[in-house]
């Protein structure tokens, strides 16, 4: 590997952390898939939340892509672990960058595994609110042929 990556980016990309998938189907998990028009580089970011409290309580990553971008989305599923879904949309590239010490020129690396998280809560917000939707109108169907 380039001498320029970071120990840190080495760690990740040799051992990364919450490599997986769960069934995006199941109406607690929220899906994010991404690209990255530049290099053609996918990652997929999953989060698994609580439905009464909100909290994000596991998180994998499927990641095809260079060193970088694995090593982000591994930093990635471990920053949103036990957080709030609203916490975790604040999250940064240039934080998970500035953690792994990338350089500039892998910048848009770290980018995918922001746009990955912003992605999975939108996801799981949308399945929601369907559902959520569903179980409204139904009482008001019924009521409407009664
Ligand atoms: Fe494309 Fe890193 S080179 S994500």
């Amino acid at each position: 590997l380039p001498r320029f990556y970071h120990e840190k980016v080495i760690d990740h990309f040799n051992n990364p952390r919450n490599v997986g998938s769960f069934d995006k189907n199941d109406p607690a998990v929220g899906t994010g898939l991404v690209g990255a028009p530049a290099c053609g580089d996918v990652m997929k970011l999953q989060i698994k939340v609580d439905d009464t409290t909100g909290e994000i309580l596991d998180a994998c990553f499927k990641t095809f892509g260079c060193g970088s971008a694995i090593a982000s989305s591994s930093v990635a599923t471990e920053w949103v672990k036990g957080k709030q879904m609203e916490e975790v949309l604040t999250i940064k590239n240039t934080e998970i960058a500035k953690h792994l010490s990338l350089p500039p020129v892998k910048l848009h690396c770290s980018m995918l595994a922001e746009d990955a998280i912003k992605a999975a809560v939108k996801d799981y917000q949308t399945k929601r609110a369907k559902s959520s939707g569903d179980s409204e109108t139904e009482p008001v169907e019924q009521a409407a042929k009664v």
